[in-house]
């Protein structure tokens, strides 16, 4: 199966892909994760990218659907795409398509996670990983068990993404509603759509998204 995970920043899609990857062995591709490395790497996408990202608006649609490509040509044909963060704006929608078209794949589902703008902010703001392994937490709503220290892997340091402030955050909210949300319409018209209830708990919402594939 191929499918889109679409949501504002915060909704969960990140999380909701690694479950879908862990329990059915399909692939993630998020081009938020590709262009950090990008920028960790400092090829000349990671230094165009970077400034653009901080302020929290769009990369250029050639450059994730490049990166997208590629991805899709290093993957075995049998193996599920979960495409979170993409596409971000009508251009990378048909680009996609295309890009589907090129490797033999088609789209199967769009997930739409249904969520509350103003607790994202909340979720965000509040978010870091464990420097090593890539663990998720959260200041309120997932502390490591022991203090400072990954549950995962045990490592003591801890970061930030440089996006995740609330002025960011709220530029990359508007670049959702202007450029994202606008193609869902074209989806729900060819009928692939659903929506989940992205405010339930992470547990409660990887089982929906499990129903919606069975
Ligand atoms: P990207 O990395 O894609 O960021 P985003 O879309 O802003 O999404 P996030 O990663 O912030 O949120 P998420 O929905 O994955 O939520 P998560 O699961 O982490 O993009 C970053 C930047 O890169 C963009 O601003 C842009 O500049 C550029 N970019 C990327 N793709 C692009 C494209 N296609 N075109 C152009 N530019 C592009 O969850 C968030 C937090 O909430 C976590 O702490 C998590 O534990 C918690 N949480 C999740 N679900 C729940 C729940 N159900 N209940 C309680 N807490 C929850």
């Amino acid at each position: 199966m191929n499918i889109i995970l679409l949501g504002p920043p915060g909704a969960g899609k990140g999380t909701q892909s690694a479950r879908l990857v862990e329990r059915h062995g399909m692939r993630q591709l998020s081009t938020g994760d590709m262009l950090r490395a990008a920028v960790k790497a400092q090829t000349p996408v990671g230094i165009k990218a970077k400034a653009v990202m901080d302020r929290g608006e769009l990369v250029s649609d050639e450059i994730v659907s490049e990166l997208i490509d590629a991805e899709l040509a290093a993957m075995p044909a049998s193996t599920g795409a979960i495409f979170d963060g993409y596409p971000r704006t009508a251009a990378q929608a048909e680009m996609l398509d295309m890009l589907l078209a090129k490797h033999g794949r088609k789209l199967d589902r769009v997930i739409e996670l249904a969520v509350d703008e103003d607790a994202l902010v909340d979720r965000i703001t509040g978010r870091f990983t464990c420097a090593r392994c890539g663990a998720g937490y959260h200041d309120r709503y997932k502390q490591p068990k022991a203090a400072g220290v990954c549950d995962e892997c045990g490592s003591t340091e801890f970061k930030r993404r440089p996006d995740d402030n609330e002025e960011t955050v709220r530029t990359r909210m508007q670049e959702y509603r202007a450029k994202t949300a606008p193609i869902l319409p074209g989806y729900e018209a060819r009928g692939i759509v659903a929506q989940v209830d992205g405010m339930a708990s992470i547990d409660d919402v990887a089982e929906a998204i499990d129903d919606l594939l069975a």
